[in-house]
């Protein structure tokens, strides 16, 4: 497999910066037309500016290749058809749209204004919604899509000080479950990365001395394969990032039948916490409708419901 993407278009939001410059550069460097998407604010999303945007543009063609800027905000309706437009206009389709804008407001739980919660809903869940919206339809009429949603090991696993953060980004592996079901069957398909790099918004965390070991092109890499026509990944969460390529997996335990077909007391659920929590045989569903059919097939198999 050698990949390229010749006569594909994408789109990369949040592309002035970090992980996202790093993944339009190396998708136009494999041959796509880009849309670099910035609105050029700082880490937490205030301000904004063109430079970000043109920037990278001007990298990618001094480098040969080809690519747009658009200034739009991903954080609303208008913003995502906009940018989506812009493809259109410039390129006249969309292959790829890689979900990366992001921003932090990082506070405990107890100190953290509401404001600054809605506001990271709004760039990671929303701003992946809204971009998605608009490209879905064209995807899924000329059957073909790749969508990259970036998820995060603080949402994935939880971090301190990230409640805002941590919830907006485990949102987008809901979004891109679901988005699975609808997608594949039309080849359109959508993955999750969570990234691990060296940017300006993990600077305050990390030790410059980690740069080159913590480079985004890491994850860019990763980017690219979900992004590849040859790909027929689906609904995958990777972690990623140094030279390190993960799988995350949502699984459920074999779980146990209690109360002998009457509701078991709370001190019977605590007394068998060992069975219910027992991860061997632990498995991944491919929708919610198979959980429960997996649990009729255990009660089944255990003559707790008839067979018919
Ligand atoms: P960054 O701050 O370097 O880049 C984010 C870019 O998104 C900036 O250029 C910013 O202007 C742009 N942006 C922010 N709000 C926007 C909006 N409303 N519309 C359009 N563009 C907007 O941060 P970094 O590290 O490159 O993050 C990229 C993505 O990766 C984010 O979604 C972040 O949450 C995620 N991530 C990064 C990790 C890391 O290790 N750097 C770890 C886990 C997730």
């Amino acid at each position: 497999m050698s990949i390229s993407f010749e006569d594909r278009v994408a789109i990369v939001t949040g592309a002035g910066a970090g992980l996202g410059r790093s993944h339009a550069k190396f998708l136009a460097n494999l041959g796509a037309k880009v849309v670099v998407n910035d609105l050029g604010g700082n880490v937490a999303g205030e301000g904004g500016s063109s430079k970000a945007a043109d920037e990278v543009v001007k990298e990618i063609a001094d480098a040969g290749g080809v690519a747009v800027a658009n200034y739009d905000s991903v954080t609303s309706e208008e913003g995502g058809q906009s940018i989506v437009k812009t493809a259109l206009d410039n390129f006249g389709k969309v292959d790829i749209l890689v979900n990366n804008a992001g921003t932090i407001r990082d506070k405990s739980f107890t100190k953290l204004d509401l404001k600054d919660f809605t506001a990271l809903m709004d760039v990671h869940l929303m701003g992946s919604v809204f971009c998605t919206k608009a490209a879905w339809p064209l995807m899924m009429e000329s059957q073909y899509g790749r969508v990259v949603m970036t998820t995060s090991s603080a949402g994935l696993f939880g971090s301190h000080g990230h409640t805002n953060y941590s919830s907006a980004k485990l949102s987008l592996v809901g979004l891109m479950n679901a988005l699975k079901q609808e997608g594949t069957k039309k080849n359109v398909l959508v993955n999750a990365v969570a990234p691990m790099a060296l940017t300006r918004m993990t600077e305050e965390f990390m030790s410059p001395k980690l740069a080159p070991k913590m480079k985004p092109e890491y994850v860019s890499a990763m980017i690219a394969l979900f992004c590849a026509e040859e790909c027929k990944l689906a609904g995958e969460i990777v972690e990623c990032g140094m030279g390190y390529y993960s799988k995350v997996e949502i699984v459920e335990a074999e779980g146990a039948f209690l109360g002998n077909g009457d509701v078991p007391t709370p001190d019977e659920i605590g007394a068998n916490w060992k069975a219910i929590s027992d991860m061997t045989g632990a498995r991944p569903y491919k929708n919610a409708n198979a959980i429960i059919k997996g649990v009729f097939d255990k009660m089944k198999a255990r003559g707790l419901v008839p067979e018919k």
